[in-house]
């Protein structure tokens, strides 16, 4: 068990920052994933922690011990591969027992371990084979087994259910996740998948090019999104974001751009700039007819697409005018929708489900009491809860 504090870390490959200046604490028995889209720099945070990379900038600590510097076999810390990287002439008993072999421990301490990890993993009947005769679940289990023996203050693991089918992933997420429960030890775990991140993560670190864009449990980053970035990055279809403009009207505080027109709340505000937004299953088909309900927002536009999803249901939206330049906007809920290609439609959403973001340099706004204008949240918002 070990509590890992990243300061600082950076890594630059010749032109390109693969890590930008992150900062990162990960408390004992957390479950951190590291999420973002392909070249971000998940894989080599990972390896700098686990000193397969050593790092242009900053420090890692474990515990109070700057390990910076340390040979990865010094770090306490075990690495699980995406391809496993198994040994295919040897047994799974001798996979899993290798790291104890190349530490010389006595042969009884080794049997022992292994039979007791092979039990935690249920591997015991398979111990005699080789990794070509186990199927990819197993052997993600055996190359698990094979950290787990070591008994590491910390495990790290990239992308280690990518080569699994989609039934088996969502079994081997489960077992990953009650692994961690009943081990209670420090996981960092590597990810493009936000179904993943959202289902097993205690927090979820998102990265975008190299930068730290937010870190928190799995609600505080979809629920209030640091930035535009994260905003966009989470939920399937992902957050609608739209230009508009806040301002004071008749004592409310109003967002309007083509097509939306949302009274957020009593108040006065300075014409502002943002990016609004909103997410798909926050909009609700105003049935044709239907007088607006008091005190929601209204996003009119026109029917492009629906899309059936099996239980649900998403429906495209041009918002505006209804020609080119009108803005796609998702709208999710049970199915059917009742809409129709090219319909002409209000959809209505609830002021405290509208999300403000700064225009300029994309972070979460929160209002503050009195102001005339939204502000950036307070830094320290964008690493901790959120606004
Ligand atoms: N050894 C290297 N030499 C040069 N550039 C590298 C090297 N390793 C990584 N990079 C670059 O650093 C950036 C981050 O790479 P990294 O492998 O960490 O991304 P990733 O988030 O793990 O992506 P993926 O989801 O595709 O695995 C990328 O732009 C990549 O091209
Ligand atoms: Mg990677």
């Amino acid at each position: 068990m070990a509590r890992i504090r990243i300061e600082g870390l950076g890594k630059v490959f010749g032109a390109t920052r693969a890590v930008d200046d992150v900062s990162l604490d990960v408390a004992d028995g957390d479950f951190l994933v590291l999420l973002g889209p392909s070249g971000c720099g998940k894989t080599t945070l990972l390896r700098m922690i686990a000193g397969l990379i050593q790092p242009s900038t900053g420090r890692i600590l474990v515990e109070d011990r700057d390990i910076t510097y340390l040979p990865p076999r010094e770090r306490d810390v075990a690495m699980v591969f995406q391809s496993y990287a198994l040994y295919p002439h040897l047994s799974v008993e001798r996979n899993i027992g290798f790291p104890l072999r190349a530490a010389r421990r006595p042969k009884a301490e080794i049997a022992t371990r292994v039979r007791e990890v092979a039990g935690q993993l249920e591997l015991d009947g398979l111990l005699g084979r080789r990794p070509r005769e186990l199927s990819g679940g197993q052997r993600q289990r055996v190359a698990l087994g094979r950290a787990l023996v070591r008994d590491p203050r910390a495990f790290l693991m990239d992308e280690p259910l990518s080569n699994l089918d989609a039934k088996l992933r969502t079994a081997t997420r489960t077992e990953l996740t009650a692994l961690h429960r009943r081990l209670g030890s420090t996981f960092v775990y590597v990810t493009h998948d936000q179904v993943e991140a959202m289902t097993m993560a205690t927090r979820i670190a998102l990265l975008d090019g190299g930068r730290l864009e937010q870190v928190g449990t799995p609600t505080e980053v979809y629920d209030q999104p640091a930035s535009v970035f994260v905003a966009g990055f989470l939920g399937a279809p992902p957050m609608n974001l739209l230009p508009a403009t806040v301002a004071g009207r008749d004592g409310q505080v109003v967002l309007t751009a083509g097509g939306v027109d949302i009274s957020l709340w009593p108040g006065g505000a300075d014409s502002t700039e943002v990016t609004l937004g909103i997410r798909p299953e926050h909009l609700r088909v105003l049935p044709a007819g239907a007088p607006a309900p008091a005190a929601r927002g209204r996003l009119t536009g026109t029917v492009t697409g629906i899309e059936n999803l099996g239980s649900e249901e998403v429906g495209w939206l041009g918002v505006g005018t209804g020609d080119a330049a009108s803005a796609a906007v998702a709208v999710r809920g049970p199915r059917p929708l009742g809409l129709a290609i090219g319909d002409r439609v209000t959809l209505i959403v609830a002021p405290e489900h509208v999300h403000l973001f700064s225009r300029d340099s994309g972070r979460r706004l929160t209002w503050q009491p009195d102001a005339k204008v939204p502000r950036p949240s307070r830094p320290v918002d964008l690493t901790t809860t959120g606004a």
